[in-house]
């Protein structure tokens, strides 16, 4: 499917967004393991969160779609697969994650400890992403896991674990999480270390769901097993989704955007700082905890004079790494340009995202600069409207259609529907907030 995106005059309006969809696969999986039926609302709506509750469907728990963003799931209490077939050690579970990798590694870290040959499989973009940064911890575990190339098909050959503890080698929260998860049904403390504190939710929803998870600075541990009670949660707003509309809103002197119950924990928030450096006003309002993930209220609007310029490496591109495309793609509007490094992470993400923002910055007539771990895009450019091609990936297809909003002439936009994967209500809610 093909979207035409109009230039703006202006952003205005007031939103709440659907459920955040790291947290939805997480609460999805515990809910899945845990003892009772767990009740979520505001449950993401994209299709990565629908590959991870068929897979827990597949493995036994009962999950029940009340409506489009609320959903049951009764757990299967640290067991899989339908009576009688939970040690049938001859049986091969194939479990599709779709296009979703933190499905994959999470199950991963998840099944590792189970009985059973669970053989997980991806789309043409999953299967090309690198698995071996679960193989490594999960090995060390004493799991047995096969891989194409260092790629899905992944293959588990679940078997009891040994505690272990270990240092990412590149910060990833999908990795710690596997661990985490494993850790979880193992014998013993097991221990991640990582030089970035990546985003959290894994922790705070083991917590949510009953479990004993500790921490240091740098490092987190959990003792096993444990076992998990289900919850009821409301799933804050995903903040991955609001960059879009708040770095649109940036754009534009004179506009004015309000997005409520949106997910705003530290882990996560590192955007509010760098829009806040470019030069946007930003409020945040109405702050509550909801099973320990902050929640609140955030108000922006442009600076009168322009946004500015601002550099990204280190630590702050690992926290950032979903709203780098879209920052590169607003980049040309600012007054002295972003310059990102260390982010190398984006060349293995649902696509190779520096190359993409590169060529997709090209199309629109910007300057830029590529780097192996980052992009130099000047500022003070005038873009034009182009034919964007998202590579079937849905932060490529969404962050174009911002640059887009402020480009001369319209944009074409191939394979929009990618932004299902994330975020289905993208489209709609853009023209409810974009004045033309
Ligand atoms: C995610 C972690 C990040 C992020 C992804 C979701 C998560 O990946 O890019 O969209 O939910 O844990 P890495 O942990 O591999 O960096």
């Amino acid at each position: 499917m093909e979207r035409l995106i109009r230039p703006a005059r202006n952003i205005l309006g007031s939103l709440r967004l659907p459920g955040d969809k790291s947290i939805s696969h997480r609460y999805a999986m515990l809910g899945a393991f845990a003892d009772g039926v767990s009740r979520f609302t505001n449950f993401s709506t994209g299709a990565d969160c629908a590959s991870t509750l068929a897979c827990m469907q597949a493995l036994g728990a009962k999950v029940n779609r009340l409506g489009a963003d609320s959903v049951e799931i009764a757990g299967v209490t640290g067991r899989v697969g339908p009576a009688g077939q939970l040690h049938d050690r001859t049986r091969n579970w194939t479990l599709d994650c779709g296009n979703s990798g933190s499905t994959m590694r999470m199950i991963a870290g998840l099944l590792a400890p189970q009985q059973g040959r669970f053989t997980l499989i991806g789309d043409a973009s999953l299967s090309r992403r690198p698995m071996e940064r679960i193989r490594k911890p999960l090995e060390a575990m004493g799991a047995h896991l096969t891989l194409n190339e260092g790629h899905a098909p992944l293959t588990i050959d679940g078997a009891p674990l040994k505690a272990i503890d270990y240092t990412t080698p590149v910060p990833s929260a999908q990795v710690k999480s596997c661990i985490l998860l494993a850790g979880l049904q193992t014998a013993g403390t097991t221990t991640v270390r990582e030089a970035v504190r990546t985003r959290d939710h894994s922790e705070l929803a083991l917590r949510a769901f009953g479990a004993t998870v500790t921490r240091t600075a740098n490092s987190v541990s959990i003792g096993g097993p444990q076992s998990l009670h289900a919850i009821e949660a409301a799933v804050p707003g995903d903040l991955s989704s609001a960059a879009f509309f708040l770095c649109a809103a940036t754009l534009f002197p004179g506009s004015s955007l309000v997005i409520d119950a949106l997910g705003l924990n530290p882990t996560r928030a590192a955007l509010l700082d760098v829009l806040t450096a470019l030069g946007a006003h930003i409020a945040v309002l109405n702050l509550e905890e909801k099973h320990a993930e902050l929640v609140g209220t955030v108000q922006i609007s442009a600076p009168a004079e322009g946004l500015r310029s601002t550099e990204i490496g280190g630590a702050l591109a690992a926290q950032l790494i979903d709203e780098l495309p879209v920052l590169a793609a607003i980049a040309p509007y600012t007054s002295g340009g972003i310059r990102v490094r260390g982010a190398r992470e984006l060349r293995v993400k649902e696509s190779d995202r520096i190359a993409l923002v590169a060529r997709n910055l090209r199309a629109m007539g910007a300057e830029v600069a590529e780097f192996e771990d980052g992009l130099d895009v000047p500022g003070g450019q005038e873009l034009h409207g182009a034919t964007i091609d998202s590579g079937g990936d849905h932060r490529i297809a969404m962050a174009f259609s911002v640059a887009a909003l402020r480009a001369e002439g319209e944009t074409l936009i191939q394979n929009a529907e990618s932004a299902d994967i994330s975020f289905p209500e993208f489209f709609d809610l853009l023209d409810r907030i974009a004045e033309r």
